[in-house]
């Protein structure tokens, strides 16, 4: 049977009336229960609160028949969503109690159907009827923040009314009816410096000329409460971590306007020398820095490098370091940002800069003697004498002290003793006679340490070639003999 409009059924519309009042504690029997429902009207939605906590069934409603005339032969039928779990019907009178508790934001609606039979043959007496339970809202939800807390970042020196975050507060409620679901936003915690917009809960920056570099890190306190803010409202707060991001508003500066370093003259080229710092309180690229010599008579001498990390200057080694020859030098170094704000001016460019003089002083190191020549290549006639000079050996000690030299053969390497080198002058003498037939060259290595530290030792190859002497007269008889036949007459060739 088609539900149409149906003349039959007859509702309460008890919870206009339980709103207008106040919806505890009302005895069922007291409320104004029946009011017939006008042609034109939406006749067929009952209205009923959520979260009834009286005692009694909720009244929801009554169905009733013209044809009923009280003598119980009329059975009322109720069909649909929640009927004989949520909803209960009388069948005599046709009175709809919930027996539930009803909560709006778990169901809203119900579908129900009416019927209205004659209890002895079961025969419909009225057409089957459909019609809605709405559950009315109450303000049983608070406002919730359902992605916090939160986290934020702003720039530091942000203007007055930077938006930092937008939040939005959740309410369960009915947002098309009342306002249950009517939030508006408030800071707790956080102020003068921040500020939430109360409509919008847009957090945005309240306090000028905020500074990073004196504080990072700011807690904000927002709360929601809904009935517009009204008292009465029931609240949800939420914690946003708010920190200021960092801008270049700081320059770096040198600790020192005079760094003294050290460094032995020994050091190899591309050696560190030291590192410098110019300091920085920004962070991130706002704080990398590049270096570079600007002036001083090291400039050549010296070089400068920026670290992995972008904050450190190592000086380094550029040239082979003499202390006998110069042991001092200056830098001049200029340590600069270099990543700088958009809308930077060239003026603003020196002011991310700094300068300060490094003062390096070479280091005087014990090195061993050094010889005349890097090497030596002489020779010596076969029938050289004994003793004869092959050569003076030089060696100086080339540190300030100058200390004496002391001369020597490296034994392994004339290990037969052909030659003898004097321990004071550095004369290299023939000890053996020499044979170039037997030996063309000798190899030899000289020492050369300083007399009163033996361990500054240094040698040098010294190759003496043993120069051939006319002494041994052609001996051809042995070959001859050989070839020379029987019979063979004077004067004959030998090759014939
Ligand atoms: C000795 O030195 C000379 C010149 O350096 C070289 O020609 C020669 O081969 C060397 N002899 C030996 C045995 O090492």
């Amino acid at each position: 049977m088609e539900p149409r409009s149906a003349s039959w059924l007859y509702v309460t519309l008890c919870m206009m009336s339980l709103l207008a009042q106040g919806f505890n504690n009302h005895p069922t029997s007291s409320l104004p229960r029946v009011q017939r429902v006008k042609r034109g009207w939406v006749w067929n939605q009952f209205f009923v609160l959520e979260e009834y906590t009286g005692l009694d069934p909720l009244y929801i409603g009554k169905l009733h028949s013209d044809m009923d005339k009280g003598d119980g032969s009329i059975k009322y039928i109720l069909t649909g969503e929640g009927a004989g779990t949520t909803f209960t019907i009388d069948d005599s009178t046709g009175d709809i109690h919930a027996i539930q508790r009803l909560d709006r934001e778990f169901k809203s609606q119900y579908v129900l159907r009416a019927q209205a039979r004659n209890r002895l043959t079961d025969r419909p007496l009225e057409p089957e009827s459909e019609f809605i339970v709405k559950i009315q809202d109450i303000n049983d939800n608070e406002p919730k923040f359902l992605d916090g807390p939160y986290r934020a970042s702003v720039a530091e020196m942000s203007k007055i009314g930077t938006s930092v975050i937008q939040l939005t507060a959740t309410d369960a409620d009915d947002p098309t009816y009342g306002n249950s679901a009517r939030v508006v936003y408030s800071i707790l915690e956080g102020q003068p410096y921040f500020s939430v917009d109360a409509k919008t809960g847009v957090v945005r920056v309240s306090l000028t000329d905020m500074d990073r570099e004196t504080r990072e890190n700011y807690t904000v306190v927002i709360q929601a409460k809904d009935m517009g803010g009204q008292l009465g409202g029931l609240t949800g707060t939420t914690r946003v971590d708010i920190s200021l991001g960092d801008v270049n508003d700081n320059p770096p500066i040198f600790d020192q306007r005079l760094y003294q370093m050290s460094v032995p003259e020994s050091a190899s080229v591309d050696s560190e020398v030291g590192r410098i710092w110019a300091k920085d309180r920004d962070v991130g690229v706002n704080a990398d820095m590049t270096y570079s010599v600007i002036d001083g008579d090291g400039r050549d001498t010296f070089g400068i490098a920026t670290d992995s990390s972008n904050r450190y200057a190592i000086i380094t080694v550029k040239k082979p370091l003499d202390f006998e020859a110069k042991c001092s030098y200056t830098l001049k170094v200029e340590g600069a940002n270099t990543h700088l704000e958009d809308g930077t001016t060239l003026s603003d460019v020196t002011t991310f800069s700094d300068v300060t003089i490094v003062h390096i002083s070479v280091d005087d190191v014990d090195e061993p003697p050094v010889f005349d020549a890097p090497a030596y290549l002489l020779e010596v006639a076969e029938d050289a004498d004994v003793g004869t000079l092959v050569r003076m050996i030089a060696a100086r000690d080339p540190d300030g002290d100058n200390n004496t030299v002391r001369y020597s053969l490296d034994r392994s390497s004339d290990p037969d003793k052909f030659f003898y080198m004097d321990i004071t002058s550095g004369a290299l003498m023939t000890l053996r006679p020499l044979d170039r037939e037997q030996l063309a060259w000798h190899n030899i290595s000289v020492l050369a340490m300083e007399m009163n530290n033996p361990s500054q030792l240094s040698s040098v190859a010294v190759s003496i070639r043993v120069r051939d002497v006319n002494d041994n007269a052609p001996t051809l008889s042995d070959y001859l003999e050989a070839y020379v036949c029987d019979g063979a007459r004077a004067g004959q060739s030998l090759s014939s």
